[in-house]
């Protein structure tokens, strides 16, 4: 189911992604509020069903009511991806999509208290996931919209949330193919040069030089975006921003940034980094600390990092996400490489 909708989204919406991101857009602190929640188009394609209806309370809080009816339990095996458009000159641009394989972590990391408020009044004893299979009316619950993520581009937004099951994910392995600069890496003010070499069928050994006329500290963003090799083309599957560099390196790679830095000499080993020349030899990627639950495949990732709503360095890596050895393997020391 996931992988349909996802395509379908994805074909439809492709050529306005390059747009959004040329402009010169910029993320602030601020307040959400929710204008409308509706059931999306074609709603009986979908076999799990929420009915919503919105009434006004006052200027900052709303009221909804919901009735939910599934037929399975939903539990961590249930993920979620949302897509949002920004309007732009009277239409809706694509400008962010996110995906979790953990319907309930993810609620609880983006929306807070609410989900667990959300439960109470649904019913739900203990107020959390899994949530039973059943019937579950919930009227009159107010979003306290505080806990809600509030560093966001201004501006009114269009959100569709799917709710996924069964994605042909799993745990598993990465590994770094290439990675190398983009196309035309020239347009970017700050130029990252890396050459990678095998040390063996797990580990590969990267150069890079980086050299930069700033500081890197919290005001650089990331942006990611994930393609996945799909009948020998590569189609969109994700999108993610965050608006620290840092954070968010050390969220994703863990300890492989605190070596990296060391390895360039960058003490203490942590941003800010300071403007200058670095030059990194021989830093093997440890794989572990990476997340490690994802569609099984081949992916090429652009990593662009922002700066002041601007793109200002870019690289591409080609990686590849199996199952882990030890799993398929179960115990059998058998090498067929
Ligand atoms: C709006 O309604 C909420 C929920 O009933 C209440 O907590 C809040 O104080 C109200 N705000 C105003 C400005 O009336
Ligand atoms: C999770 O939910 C699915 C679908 O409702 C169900 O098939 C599966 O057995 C559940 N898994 C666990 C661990 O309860
Ligand atoms: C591959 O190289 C890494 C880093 O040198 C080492 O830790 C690991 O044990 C090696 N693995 C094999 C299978 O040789
Ligand atoms: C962060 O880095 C930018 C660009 O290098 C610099 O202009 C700014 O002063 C730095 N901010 C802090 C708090 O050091």
């Amino acid at each position: 189911m996931w992988i349909v909708i996802l395509l379908v989204t994805v074909l439809c919406s492709t050529s306005l992604l390059v747009n959004a991101f040329a402009n010169d857009w910029f993320l602030g602190q601020g307040q959400w509020q929710v204008k409308h929640i509706e059931e999306c188009d074609k709603p009986e394609q979908y076999p799990h069903r929420i009915q919503i209806t919105h009434r006004k309370i006052n200027r900052t809080h709303d009221a909804f009511n919901a009735h939910i009816l599934t037929t399975t339990e939903i539990n961590d095996t249930f993920g979620v991806q949302l897509i949002q458009y920004k309007e732009v000159d009277g239409g809706f641009k694509l400008i962010q999509q996110i995906a979790n394989p953990n319907l309930c972590t993810f609620g609880k990391g983006f929306a807070g208290r609410n989900i667990e408020i959300l439960f109470e009044k649904a019913g739900i004893d203990p107020p959390d996931c899994p949530i039973p299979k059943g019937e579950y009316t919930i009227e009159d619950f107010v979003i306290d919209y505080r806990p809600i993520i509030s560093t966001h581009l201004y501006g009114d937004f269009q959100t569709y949330t799917y709710i996924t099951y069964k994605n042909k994910r799993g745990k598993g392995q990465w590994q770094v193919k290439h990675i190398e600069e983009c196309e035309k890496p020239e347009q970017y003010p700050h130029r990252v040069e890396i050459a990678r070499r095998k040390i063996n069928r797990t580990h590969d050994a990267f150069n890079a030089h980086i050299m930069t006329t700033m500081e890197i500290n919290d005001t650089f963003g990331v942006q990611l975006i994930l393609y996945k090799e799909v009948d020998g083309g590569f189609k969109l599957i994700q999108q993610m921003s965050n608006p620290n560099l840092c954070t968010f390196g050390k969220s994703l790679a863990g300890r492989n940034i605190e070596m990296l830095f060391e390895k360039a000499g960058i003490d203490p080993p942590d941003c800010p980094i300071p403007a200058g020349e670095y030059t990194i030899e021989d830093f093997v990627i440890d794989y572990r600390p990476i997340m490690s639950t994802c569609l099984y495949g081949d992916f090429q990732t652009y990593i662009y990092v922002t700066y002041r709503g601007k793109r200002v360095a870019c690289g591409r890596t080609h990686c590849r996400f199996e199952r882990t050895r030890e799993d398929e393997d179960d115990g059998n020391d058998e090498d067929d490489d």
